[in-house]
């Protein structure tokens, strides 16, 4: 996480947003929260694992100790009602407005083609492409113009890795989404993108199998490193900013090079 003088440092250019980030209690979300606080923005973080809750108290009470303004929203983005849940919940605390929804909560799931199951499908498509549908559709009505929606890829969604075809899959599907939202959305002055990161530590990194990720690190021009958190974070802030405003319908390659476009 950012050293309190970092966040200190930050343009106050988000004061007066409100924001939703899911999958806010750790790993990617939780740095692009704190990314956004630090900018100004009040945030409502989501999560869903009751292990999660320590850590996502965490994350608000940062936010809250630098003056700044956070909920945490628990609730399992797989089941459709959540989505109003989480857009009730931030209206009622920050309201009457949103103006920035980071879809970011993901799963990976580590498979040969030979041994996916339905279940399976649903597990990551619910989730990594169903969710961002539902909740989108739940946050316009309050969209505040020029919005922001910054969805969560991967480099996955234009590489192929071996048994993640539905992981790598479902990251496709959120640039198609995000290229037909930012054609629906534009004339409301919305703007929709996609960041695709190569690997950054995160729990969910520690799933992917090493081999995949030392191929990755040998072939980022950038350092040959891994991402920090900051690095995907700052990213994510400036495409929730109003200086991103002529970028919509984009995936990002946030990777060091990894993935060039
Ligand atoms: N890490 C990487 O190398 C990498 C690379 C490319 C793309 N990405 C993408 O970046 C995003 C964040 O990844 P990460 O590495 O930070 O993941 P992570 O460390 O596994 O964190 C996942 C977050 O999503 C939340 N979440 C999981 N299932 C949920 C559900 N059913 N409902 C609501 N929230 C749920 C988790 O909440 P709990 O704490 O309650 O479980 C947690 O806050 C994902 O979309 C991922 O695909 C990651």
């Amino acid at each position: 996480m950012p050293s309190q003088n970092q966040m200190q440092s930050k343009p106050q250019n988000l004061s007066g947003k409100v924001a939703i980030v899911t999958g806010g209690s750790r790993g990617i979300g939780a740095n692009i929260a704190l990314g956004l606080a630090h900018r100004g923005a009040k945030v409502a973080i989501t999560y869903t694992q009751s292990k999660s809750d320590a850590q996502a108290k965490a994350v608000v009470q940062r936010i809250l100790t630098l003056g700044g303004s956070a909920i945490a929203i628990r609730a399992d983005l797989r089941d459709p009602p959540t989505a109003n849940k989480i857009v009730q919940e931030t209206i009622q605390s920050f309201g009457p407005h949103i103006d920035i929804l980071v879809n970011n909560a993901g799963v990976e799931l580590i498979k040969p083609v030979q041994e996916i199951t339905p279940e399976d499908f649903s597990l990551v498509y619910n989730l990594n492409v169903r969710a961002p549908i539902l909740l989108l559709k739940e946050v316009l009505p309050y969209l505040r113009s020029p919005g922001r929606i910054v969805n969560m890829g991967s480099v996955g969604a234009r590489q192929g890795f071996k048994d993640l075809s539905i992981y790598c899959s479902s990251k496709s599907a959120i640039e198609g989404l995000t290229r037909s939202w930012a054609a629906e959305l534009g004339r409301a002055k919305h703007t929709v993108n996609t960041v695709n990161p190569g690997p950054v530590p995160s729990e969910m990194l520690d799933n992917i199998p090493q081999d995949i990720v030392d191929m990755q690190k040998a072939n980022t021009p950038v350092e040959n490193r891994l991402a920090t958190l900051d690095d995907i974070a700052q990213i994510v802030a400036w495409l929730a900013s109003k200086e991103s405003r002529w970028v919509t319908g984009q995936a990002i390659s946030a990777s060091g090079g990894l993935a060039m476009y």
